[in-house]
Parts: structure tokens; sequence; C-alpha cells
């Protein structure tokens, strides 16, 4: 397939790119400031340069903080940007796949959450996110939708550099590395969302999924798998989230169930011990 990444310079994005090459597809990336998706005119463009049969969207405003008070940015990016691609997808002929989050529910239910759950995003983040997934619903009928959460992977700023690199300043100095052990979720490595998506694109069965590596923790838990696996001589402490205040609050609970996955039998997510000891696996060989 003539397969269109956009924000192939972002996190995902670029393991998108690998991926969708090693399965022989013929893949082209588009980034800022090739490609703008709030602007109807440079999507038409690219899109009319590469002609392709399927565009996956990893492009988005991802800083979670900065859209508490950059909320015109992150609706510009993450709705309406969302919005005329999914419009250009479908005058276009194109299949859309779009990621969303996690942060579309508030994390107040009590075990995993389904897709049919009803979300109340808390944050400016989780409003815009959603508000892209209705957007694209609207505009193109042929777009996959794949909620993902606790992204991590090769490339961009993520959980476990950032824990790395705290953990090595907080071993020399001798103090404790304290982590919020009171939100859960699922860490998801960014090649097995790369994976269930190749997979799905070729299905037809466009709709909503969530998509996560299976099996759930706290982000001590994570913290913890993170250190011991770098053999960093630090101490760690559990802590609840009052005692780390963020400008966006996060759900408590942010545990997503791959259950339309599951339902169609495609679910090919694996635990996400296994996908962070293949993470690390990757990162040995390079
Ligand atoms: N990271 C997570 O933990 C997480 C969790 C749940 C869901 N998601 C979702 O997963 C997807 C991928 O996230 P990610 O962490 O890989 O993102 P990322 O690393 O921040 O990459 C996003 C890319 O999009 C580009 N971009 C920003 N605005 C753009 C625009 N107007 N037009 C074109 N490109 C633009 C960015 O460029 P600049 O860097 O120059 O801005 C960047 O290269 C997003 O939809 C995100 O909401 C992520």
């Amino acid at each position: 397939m003539n397969i269109l990444i956009i924000g192939h310079h972002g996190m995902l994005g670029s393991d998108m790119l690998r991926e969708a090459r090693s399965t022989g597809h013929d893949v082209t990336g588009a980034d800022v400031p090739d490609i703008d998706i709030t602007s109807r005119e440079s999507i038409q463009t690219c899109i009319a340069a590469v002609k392709p049969q399927v565009i996956i969207n990893c492009a988005a405003h991802t800083a979670v903080d900065a859209c508490e008070t950059d909320r015109d940015r992150a609706f510009a990016v993450n709705a309406q940007g969302a919005g005329l691609l999914a419009g250009c997808a479908h005058e276009s002929n194109c299949v859309l796949v779009h990621f969303s989050t996690d942060y579309v529910f508030d994390g107040a239910k009590q075990g995993p959450y389904v897709e049919s759950d009803p979300t109340n995003p808390v944050s400016v983040y989780g409003k815009s996110k959603l508000e892209g997934e209705r957007l694209v619903r609207a505009g193109c009928k042929r777009s996959f939708i794949f909620r993902i959460a606790w992204l991590y992977g090769a490339r961009g700023n993520n959980f476990v550099k950032t824990i790395r690199t705290l953990a090595r300043e907080y071993a020399l100095t001798g103090k404790p590395l304290r982590v919020v052990n009171d939100q859960f979720g699922t860490p998801t490595y960014t090649v097995d969302v790369c994976g269930q998506t190749l997979r799905m694109i070729g299905t037809g069965y466009f709709g909503l999924y969530h998509c996560t590596n299976e099996g759930e923790c706290s982000w001590y838990d994570f913290a913890v798998e993170i250190v011991c696996a770098a053999k960093i001589p630090v101490q760690m402490v559990p802590c609840s989230t009052t005692e780390f205040p963020r400008p966006a609050p996060r759900p408590a609970n942010s545990v997503l169930e791959n259950s339309a996955l599951k339902k169609l039998g495609l679910n090919i997510m694996p635990h996400w011990k296994e996908a962070f000891e293949e993470f690390l696996r990757e990162e040995g060989k390079k």
C-alpha cells in the first residue's frame, strides 16, 4: 500500500515509518515544516504529491501541561487539524488512521475502560483530543481511531528516559526518587502500536479501538522496572499525586481494555512487561 505518515519525526511517527517500510509498504513521511495539519491547503498539497491510499496521522500537540495555557493551539492541532485531515482523506478516497488517548476519560471508573464507556476529559489536552475523535469520525467514514496511553519508544521524550535521567542524578546525591503510586495505566511500546495499526489497516474494520499493551501498573511500578533494568543504585519511594501537582490533572485510572480488538480476535498487543523487555533488547542492539 502507498502510505503517508504525518508527524514522522515524533515518537510514534518515527517508529511507524520504519515498521511500515519493513513490512513492504511504500511509505512517505511528512512533518512540520513540510506539512501543517492546521492548513487545508498544506494537507491537500501533500496528498496530491504522495497520492496515498492510507494516511496515518501521528501528528499532535502532545505537551499535556502546556495545553492548559495554550488552549487555542491544542484545539487547532488536535481537534480542527484532525478534522481537516479527515475531510481531505475522505475527498481523496484515503483510509485515515488517527491516534487518541486515555485522557478522554476522567479516571473515576473502577476497572478498565472499554470503548463504549462515557468520556469526560479533565484536561485541555484530553478535551482537544476528544473533539479530534468526533471530527475524524464525522469527516471520514473509512477511519480508524486508536486510543493509546503511557507511550514510550526509542525516540522522543518519554517516561523511560525521564526516570533514567532522574535516577542517575538522585543516585549521585543519595536522595530517594519519589514516583507516584496512585495513578494506574499500561505502559505501551510504540512498536507494538505500529504492529497493531499495520495489522488493522487492510481489514476494513473501521472504528474506534483501545490499543495498549496488556496488564496494568502504577507509574511507580513502571519506574521500578526501568531502574532495575538500568541497574541504577537509587532508593525508590512511592508517593501520591498530591505530592506532585501538575498544571494538567491526570486520570487516576488510565487502564484501557482492548475490547473491540479482542471481539474481532485481532488483538496482538503483548503484556507490558514482555513489551518492555523487547524494547530493552532492541536498545541493546544499538
Ligand atoms: N506520548 C504519549 O504518551 C501518548 C499517549 C496517548 C496518546 N498519544 C497520541 O499518540 C500520537 C503520537 O504521539 P507522540 O508522543 O508520538 O507525539 P510527538 O512525539 O509529540 O510527535 C508529534 C509530531 O507531530 C508534529 N506536529 C505538531 N503539530 C503539527 C502540525 N500542525 N502539523 C504537522 N505536524 C505537527 C510534531 O512536530 P513538533 O515536535 O515540531 O511540534 C511532532 O513531530 C498523538 O496523537 C498523541 O496524542 C500519545
